[in-house]
C-alpha cells in the first residue's frame, strides 16, 4: 500500500506513520507537511534513511504543491492529519484555521478527484459535537461546535460528505477523543503539565478543572485510523474514544503524583472563553469492525510522563524557541491572579 499522509510531522501524524512502517512491511509513505510550529522532523528520526518513507515539504491549501506531490502517482489512500489543532491558539487567531481545515482539506478532496485516489481518509475530532452534557454522541449527533478550532474541522467534514455525496468521492471521516502520549506538542494539556511539573512550575488549571475529556492513548488512535483504512465504508463517519473520561484536574494530580511533587504546583486560572465542559463519544460502530482501545489512561500517563522525564532534549529545544512568547502571552496574566486549590478541596 502506497499512502500520502499529509501533517505527518505533527504528533498523531508522526506516530502513525512509525506505527504503519513497523507493522506493514509492504507499506510506502509519503509525508506532506508544511512544518508549522507544530511540525516536528525530530518525531521522525526512527524513519530517516527507510527506503520505504519520504518526506515532502508543503501546504495542504497550496493547489499546485499538493498536485506536485502527487502527481509521481499510485497513491492508494491518503490520510489527511493536517491540521491547526490547538483550540486556545483558534481563539486568538483563527484564520490559519479556516485556511488549512476547511480550505486545505477542500485542495486535498479536489486532488483526489484529479488522481482518482481510492480513498482518503480524514481525521477530525469529538470537539464537531461540542459539549455533551449527558450521554454519549454517536455519528449521527448533530454538529454543534464552540470555538474556531472545531468550526473549521466541522466545515472540513461537512465539505467531505457533500463531496462524497456529490461526486462519490471516496471519503471515510473519522472522529477522534483528545489523544495523548509521547511526542505532543507542549501548549496541550498533559504535555504542558508533566513539562511544567518536571521543572517545578505551576499548572495552569482552566477554571475549577472539571471539564471532562476522554483520554485516547495515541497508539490506540493509530490503530483505530488502520482499521478504517482497511475496513472502513466510503461515506461513513467512525468514532473514537479511549472509554476514558476524566475531569482535567484528576489528570494534573495523577502527574503529580507519578513525579512526586505537591499538588500546590496546581493553579487555577481564568477560564477557555466558549469551555466545553464535556465530550463523550459512542464508538459501538468502529467496535463492531474489530477495534477497541487498550491502554487505561492511568497506564497510559505513566508510559507519557515517562518519556517526557527521559526525553529532555525533545521538549526543552521547543518550550525555549516559539512557545516561550506564546506561553507569556497565554499564560501570564492569568498565573499572575491565579488562586491554589484550597486545603479542604485538596483532601
Ligand atoms: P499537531 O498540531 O501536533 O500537528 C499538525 C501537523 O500538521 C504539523 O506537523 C503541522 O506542520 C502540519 N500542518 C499544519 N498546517 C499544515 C498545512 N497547511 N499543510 C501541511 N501541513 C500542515 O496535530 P495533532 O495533534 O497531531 O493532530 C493531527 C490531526 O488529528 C488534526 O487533524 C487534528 O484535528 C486531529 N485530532 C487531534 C486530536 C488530539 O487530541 N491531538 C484529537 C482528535 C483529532
Ligand atoms: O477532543 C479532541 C481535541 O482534543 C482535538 O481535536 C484537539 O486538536 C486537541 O487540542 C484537544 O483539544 P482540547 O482543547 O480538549 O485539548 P487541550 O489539551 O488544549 O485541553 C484539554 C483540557 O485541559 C481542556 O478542558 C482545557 C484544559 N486545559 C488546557 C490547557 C492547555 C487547562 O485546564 N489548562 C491548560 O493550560
Amino acid at each position: 500500500m502506497k499512502l500520502f499522509v499529509t501533517g505527518g510531522a505533527g504528533f498523531i501524524g508522526s506516530q502513525f506513520i512509525r506505527f504503519m512502517l513497523r507493522k506493514n512491511p509492504d507499506t510506502q509513505i509519503v509525508n506532506f507537511d508544511k512544518l508549522t510550529y507544530a511540525g516536528n522532523l525530530d518525531n521522525l528520526k526512527e524513519c530517516e534513511g527507510n527506503p520505504r518513507y519520504a518526506f515532502v515539504r508543503g501546504d495542504i491549501a497550496n493547489a499546485a504543491q499538493v498536485r506536485k506531490a502527487l502527481s509521481g502517482g499510485g497513491f492508494d489512500a491518503i490520510v489527511n492529519f493536517a491540521a491547526e489543532t490547538h483550540v486556545d491558539r483558534s481563539i486568538g487567531s483563527p484564520s490559519d484555521f479556516l485556511n488549512t481545515d476547511i480550505f486545505g482539506t477542500f485542495c486535498l478532496l479536489e486532488a483526489v478527484r484529479e488522481f482518482g485516489i481510492p480513498r482518503y481518509i480524514q481525521i477530525s475530532t469529538d470537539e464537531v459535537y461540542g459539549t455533551v452534557p449527558v450521554g454519549s454522541c454517536t455519528e449521527t449527533a448533530p454538529l454543534n461546535p464552540s470555538n474556531p478550532y472545531s468550526a473549521s474541522k466541522a466545515g472540513g467534514d461537512l465539505l467531505a460528505l457533500s463531496y462524497f455525496r456529490t461526486y462519490r468521492t471516496p471519503v471515510l471521516i473519522t472522529r477522534a477523543s483528545n489523544n495523548y502520549g509521547p511526542n505532543q506538542y507542549p501548549e496541550k494539556f498533559i504535555p504542558l503539565a508533566t513539562t511544567n511539573a518536571l521543572d517545578n512550575r505551576p499548572i495552569p488549571l482552566y477554571g475549577d478543572g472539571m471539564q471532562i475529556r476522554d483520554w485516547l492513548f495515541v497508539e490506540d488512535h493509530c490503530r483505530a485510523i488502520q482499521t478504517v483504512l482497511m475496513k472502513g465504508k466510503e461515506g461513513e463517519i467512525y468514532n473514537i474514544g479511549g472509554d476514558q473520561e476524566r475531569p482535567n484536574r484528576e489528570i494534573a494530580e495523577m502527574i503529580l503524583a507519578l513525579l512526586d511533587k505537591p499538588n500546590e504546583l496546581v493553579r487555577h486560572v481564568a477560564d477557555r472563553p466558549g469551555h466545553d465542559t464535556r465530550y463523550s463519544l459512542d464508538c459501538s460502530k468502529l467496535k463492531k469492525l474489530g477495534w477497541h482501545p487498550t491502554i487505561p489512561v492511568e497506564e497510559g500517563i505513566r508510559r507519557t510522563v515517562e518519556w517526557y522525564r527521559d526525553n529532555r532534549w525533545w521538549w526543552e529545544k521547543i518550550k525555549s524557541g516559539e512557545f516561550k512568547q506564546y506561553y507569556q502571552e497565554h499564560y501570564g496574566h492569568r498565573l499572575d491572579e491565579s488562586t491554589t486549590p484550597d486545603k479542604e478541596d485538596e483532601q
